[in-house]
Order: structure tokens, then C-alpha cells, then sequence
């Protein structure tokens, strides 16, 4: 990579803490040509570092290498598990008549948008008492969001009568219609350096924050979790994307378990031992482990999770199997085994392990029941069939047994 690129690949990851890949210089050498097309990249560099031209040119830069991919009701499931009225109890309960939602790193809006149709949908009413601030650190992508008209791909996830209810088709475009609009607010918003809430913002009730930690390394995760955590309302509920869950039971175990200012609102009766407080994470195993230590499955659980992000795969299923020996209901612990089996290589054991951890979560009552921190049963139901869909295409279970035989 030249110089030139490395200057500003460190800049991107600075300011909006995206790490682009070996793999994706191809993209930023094309951004860059999109952007300033014939402008010599030492230039770029130079007005990127300048006082005068470098937030201009920067804030561009980040314009251009953000992935917008986003899509109405995406991971559906995430979506329909929310219960409004239930959000609604609570933010009155905290003396607000709305529910206060956001939507960080909204891209260009299918996810607020889907979240207005759902209040609506939930109230019978196109003016729910619902709030939703959209926000996003690429200018353009704001622009899109209040311009709110999308192609087919977009909107495919909204079938009739939904669709015709909430989107008016113009040309060959689909515009979302102006009560939904109405419910939301857009405003910037750089995860990895503005404050939380975002300035002039209450706590919120819900908070969505899906499809972005993957770009980020693993400290700049876990501050932005610890911060989406501090913006919530006491006992408002945190909703991070699949495949942004999984980087946080890899890589921050410490903020996922970090214990809460008030009990999550649930109707459902408490559930003991399955919702867990645990203590600070484990990364090193402590030199005097005690009876209790190598009882308590917590203890292995937070150190299969440091030896997991650690890289020592085989550690990690050791520690973890000691876990479900210990608690077999401890559904995130047969989830990071199966990671951990991922990790070392052996994709049938990864399987079972995924499958043991839908068996285990299928006797949950419902799919919004937190498990730990911001992950809830539904968040982790669909990492496992991710997984599995992933290792199937991967290596097809036919083929598998036949190798084994
Ligand atoms: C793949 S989209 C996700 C959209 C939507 N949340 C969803 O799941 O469909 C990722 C979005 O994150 C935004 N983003 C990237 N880095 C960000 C940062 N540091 N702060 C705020 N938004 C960021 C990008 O601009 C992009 O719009």
C-alpha cells in the first residue's frame, strides 16, 4: 500500500474508527477517484491534514467508504419483537408521553422508517406517540433518509397491505408517505466521537444500532456500546444488529455483562439463573483460582471468552464445556462454544453447538428476553442460524459425512 493510502486509512479509522481492510483498498482507491477524480492522492492527503480543507475533505473521504446497505424491515425478526406498548408503559412510567427511539448509523433511513410503519401499525394510528431521532455520520446518507424514496430492493421486505399503506409508488421509486416522515428526526452523529445521547437528547426507550460495530476494531466497540448503554432511559432496551452481537460476545465481553442501573422493564416472571450480572471480565486465568472459581460457571464462561478473543481456540472449548457441565441452561455459553469450535477448525462440533443453543433458547417464553447486557434471546437465535446457514454453505453436511466416513 503507498504511503498516501495508509495516511488516510489511518485518518478514516481515527475519526470514524472504520477499519478498511487489506481487502478494501480497492474500494478506497476507487472512492478517492470518485471523489477527486484525476486529484493525485499526496494532494488528497495534503487537503485532508490542512486546517482549513481537512474537515471538509475528511468528512467527503468518510462520505464515500461508508457501506449504506440497509433495507426495510431488515432482520425482521429484531423488528417485529418489539413491543410498543410496552415501551410506551415505560416512557410514561419515566414521565414521557412518547417513546423515544433512535436509529444510530441509520444509512439512508429504511431502518427508522420501518420503525415509524411498526409504531403505526402497533397504535392504529399514523401519529403514534412515537419519536424517532435517525442519525448517521455520512452527510449523504442523511439526504437520502429525508428524501425518503427508495428502489424495489429497498422495499421488498414490505408486502401488501403495508406497502401500499405506507409507501406511495412514484415512477419507478417508492416515497415513504409524510406521516411516517413526521415521526422522524435526522440529525449527524459520529459514534466514535460525538456524545451520548447525541447533544440536546434525552435517555431513549429503544435504541437501534445495527450493521456498523463490524467495521469498528474491538476497543472502539465497546466504548460505543458502553455509550449507546448510558443513552438509555432507565430500563429502555438496546437493540444491536446479528452480526454485531457477535462481535460483541467476541470481543467485548466485559461491556456486554456490565451491570445495569435499573432491571430491563418484562412482563415475563424473572427466570434465575438465566439472566446474568457477571463480574469483570477474565482474560489472563488468575494464578489462585479458589474452589468457588472452578465452581462457578460464570468465572469459565468470562475466561472462554477472553481466551476466545485471545485466539487460543482450544482453551476456549475446554473452558466453555466446563461451563454447560456446570449450567446447562447457559445458552450464550453454548453459543461462544460454538464459535470457539468455529475457531479451531472442527465445523461439525460448531453445529451441535449452535443447535444445542436454539434447543436451548426455544424454551424461552419469548424472543425480546434479555440474556446478558444488550443481547436479547431473538438477537442470538438469529447469530446461531447465521452460523449455521454459513458453515452448511461452507462445507454441506453431505460432504461432510462423507469425509468422516
Ligand atoms: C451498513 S449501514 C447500516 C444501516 C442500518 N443500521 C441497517 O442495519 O440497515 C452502516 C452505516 O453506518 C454508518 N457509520 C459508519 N461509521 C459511523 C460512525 N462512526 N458513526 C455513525 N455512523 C457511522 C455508515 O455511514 C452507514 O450508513
Amino acid at each position: 500500500m503507498s504511503d498516501q493510502l495508509d495516511a488516510l486509512t489511518r485518518l478514516v479509522r481515527k475519526v470514524a474508527g472504520l477499519r478498511l481492510e487489506e481487502s478494501r483498498h480497492h474500494a478506497l482507491r476507487a472512492a478517492l477517484a470518485r471523489a477527486w477524480p484525476g486529484v493525485p492522492h499526496a494532494e488528497v492527503v495534503r487537503r485532508a491534514l490542512d486546517p482549513i480543507t481537512g474537515p471538509g475533505t475528511v468528512a467527503r473521504l468518510i462520505d464515500e467508504v461508508t457501506i449504506k446497505e440497509t433495507s426495510f424491515l431488515r432482520d425482521r425478526r429484531q423488528l417485529v419483537s418489539i413491543d410498543w406498548h410496552e415501551l410506551h408503559a415505560g416512557a410514561k412510567a419515566h414521565g414521557s408521553s412518547v417513546v423515544r427511539v433512535w436509529s444510530a448509523a441509520c444509512a439512508t433511513g429504511a431502518e427508522p422508517y420501518s420503525l415509524a410503519l411498526l409504531a403505526c401499525e402497533a397504535f392504529t394510528s399514523t401519529t403514534p406517540p412515537v419519536r424517532i431521532l435517525a442519525t448517521d455520520i455520512s452527510s449523504s446518507a442523511l439526504a437520502a433518509t429525508a428524501a425518503g424514496r427508495y428502489r424495489e430492493r429497498s422495499v421488498q421486505g414490505v408486502a401488501e397491505p403495508l406497502r401500499s399503506r405506507y409507501l406511495k409508488r412514484v415512477g419507478d421509486s417508492f416515497v415513504v408517505i409524510p406521516a411516517l416522515r413526521d415521526l422522524v428526526v435526522l440529525a449527524p452523529h459520529n459514534l466514535v466521537s460525538d456524545g451520548y445521547p447525541p447533544t440536546g437528547e434525552a435517555p431513549f426507550d429503544l435504541i437501534l444500532c445495527r450493521n456498523v460495530l463490524i467495521y469498528f476494531d474491538s476497543e472502539t466497540c465497546g466504548r460505543v456500546v458502553a455509550g449507546l448503554e448510558r443513552a438509555l432511559a432507565p430500563g429502555g432496551r438496546l437493540v444491536l444488529g446479528v452480526a454485531d452481537a457477535l462481535c460483541v460476545l467476541e470481543r467485548a465481553a466485559g461491556e456486554l455483562d456490565r451491570p445495569r442501573a435499573t432491571a430491563p422493564r418484562s412482563t415475563a416472571p424473572p427466570r434465575v439463573p438465566r439472566s446474568r450480572s457477571l463480574p469483570p471480565p477474565i482474560v489472563v486465568p488468575p494464578p489462585n483460582e479458589t474452589h468457588e472459581d472452578l465452581m462457578n460457571p460464570d468465572a469459565h464462561y468470562l475466561r472462554g471468552l477472553g481466551e476466545l478473543e485471545a485466539g487460543d481456540a482450544m482453551a476456549a472449548v475446554s473452558s466453555l464445556r466446563r461451563v454447560l457441565y456446570l449450567d446447562p441452561e447457559f445458552e450464550l455459553a453454548a453459543f461462544a462454544l460454538g464459535r470457539a469450535h468455529e475457531k479451531a477448525g472442527n465445523t461439525q462440533a460448531a453445529r451441535r453447538s449452535y443447535a444445542q443453543t436454539l434447543r436451548m433458547l426455544s424454551a424461552r417464553p419469548g424472543p425480546g428476553e434479555r440474556l446478558a447486557g444488550p443481547i436479547d434471546a431473538a438477537t442470538v437465535i438469529d447469530a446461531c442460524e447465521a452460523r449455521l446457514a454459513a458453515l452448511a454453505a461452507l462445507v454441506p453436511l453431505s460432504v461432510e459425512k462423507a469425509a468422516r466416513r
